[in-house]
């Protein structure tokens, strides 16, 4: 097919930065798209090194100010990549723009804050994403598709872990580059918004929205150094995170998240246990989908490995032959492709702004119930997914792979 050029515009060229560019990079390389991605522009706060980014990722141009950037006529969508506290602004006048906006995780510091940015792009009526990228792990989706094919049964249990380590040192700073996750103006909270986010967008679209939570936080070291102001200044955010709650569908969650597990660097896992068959999933091991099946023949009955790398699974077909794995940058390459492809379709692209909104509101519910000591309601409005979920309809519907 003869693909349009979609011309983008990158803020931010950090780590997401260049997950992104690299996934624009590659996408056409290996997808059929009705649409292109150009690297127009990219803009960044400090000339030199957004100049720098720019040769190195081959972006046509450099911006210093986004306000710059969505005033340009020739970038049609934004691709947000800064911390968690410019997310709103810059989205809400990229939408009042005309642009389509792709957007980083968590879409807001609060629910009350994504729901402006919904509102916006649901009023502007531009196409929209959060990068929730592991929902395209090909393991990841294949999870998806055994669960709404009917495969595991009733699901009864949903459990999800993400551990790190890496802010034990209590002479590490707050705030600034790099260290505004630790700053909960910059980040609106620690690892509920970081990491349970993402646990939390993989839990409702697997199996549904979480109504009801009850949680506890900790904050272990704190106080630390503002890099800001360059004074001791309390520590807001939660450096440790464990809830549990119910889903609509009756199923139990339990979720943990903390940058104190000495050991861990990102360890994301998840395991969901149904009446027929169970799955787990490890973000170290991320090619693999384990499953037990109970209707397995008795003496052969056991926990399978199943090496997510064939033509007929997943995102696969586009890539090497089969048994060869792919990695954790193919994730955003695949969330690029959804995009493009659901443009040239007309249809939104899972997660959108108002999906990325209830996640937020169990993120609310969860530091809510945190700081009450009580029981939260989260609001969800999602129905609950199971063999019927693929056939939903709307703004709502989840692209698969
Ligand atoms: N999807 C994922 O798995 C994933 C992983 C990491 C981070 N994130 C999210 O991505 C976002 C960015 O995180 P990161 O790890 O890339 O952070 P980072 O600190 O590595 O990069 C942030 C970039 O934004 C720039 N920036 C800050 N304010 C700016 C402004 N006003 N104008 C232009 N540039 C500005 C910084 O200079 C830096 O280049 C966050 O919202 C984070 O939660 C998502």
């Amino acid at each position: 097919m003869t693909a349009k050029a979609l011309n983008i515009g990158l803020v931010g060229y950090g780590f997401m930065g260049r997950t992104h560019s690299n996934a624009y990079r590659r996408v056409g390389n290996f997808f059929d798209l009705p649409y292109l991605p150009v690297l127009k522009a990219v803009c960044g706060r400090d000339q030199a090194k957004t100049r720098a980014f720019a040769t190195q990722w081959g972006y046509e141009s450099v911006e210093s100010d986004w306000k710059k950037l969505i005033a340009r006529k020739d970038i049609d969508a934004v691709d947000i990549c800064t911390p968690n506290d410019s997310h709103a602004e810059i989205a809400i006048a990229a939408a009042k723009a005309g642009k389509m906006v792709l957007c980083e995780k968590p879409l807001g510091r609060t629910a009350a804050e994504a729901l402006r940015m919904v509102k916006a792009v649901e009023a502007a009526g531009v196409p929209n994403t959060v990068w929730y990228n592991y929902r395209r792990i090909p393991a990841v989706t294949l999870a998806k598709q055994l669960i709404d094919s009917g495969k595991l049964g009733r699901i009864f249990h949903y459990r999800a872990n993400f551990l790190q380590d890496w802010t034990i040192n209590a002479d590490l700073p707050q705030g600034g580059a790099g260290l505004w996750r630790l700053d909960a103006k910059a980040s609106g909270s620690g690892v509920t918004g970081d990491l349970l986010s993402h646990c939390i967008d993989t839990a409702m679209w697997l199996n549904g929205a979480i109504t009801d939570v009850t949680a506890m936080t900790e904050t272990f070291v704190k106080e630390r150094t503002h890099v800001g102001t360059g004074k001791v200044e309390k520590v807001s955010i939660d450096d440790a995170c464990t809830f549990i709650g119910r889903f609509a569908n009756g199923a139990l969650c339990n979720f943990e998240s903390t940058r104190y597990a000495r050991g861990h660097k990102a360890q994301y896992t998840f395991e969901i246990n149904g009446e027929n068959a169970s799955l787990k999933w490890d973000l170290h091991d991320l090619h693999r989908l384990e499953m037990f099946d109970y209707r397995d023949e008795s003496i052969t009955r056991g926990w399978r490995s199943i090496h997510v790398s064939d033509a007929d699974q997943p995102y696969m077909k586009n890539w090497w032959v089969p048994g060869l794995q792919i990695g954790y940058e193919h994730s955003f390459v695949h969330q690029v492709a959804d995009f493009l492809t659901a443009l040239g379709a007309g249809k939104p692209c899972a997660p959108t702004f108002r999906d990325a909104l209830e996640t937020d509101k169990v993120c609310d519910a969860v530091l809510k119930s945190a700081a009450t000591g009580k029981w939260a309601k989260t609001g969800v409005e999602w129905a609950a997914p199971g063999p019927k979920a693929a056939a939903r309809k709307g703004p709502r519907a989840h692209a698969l792979g």
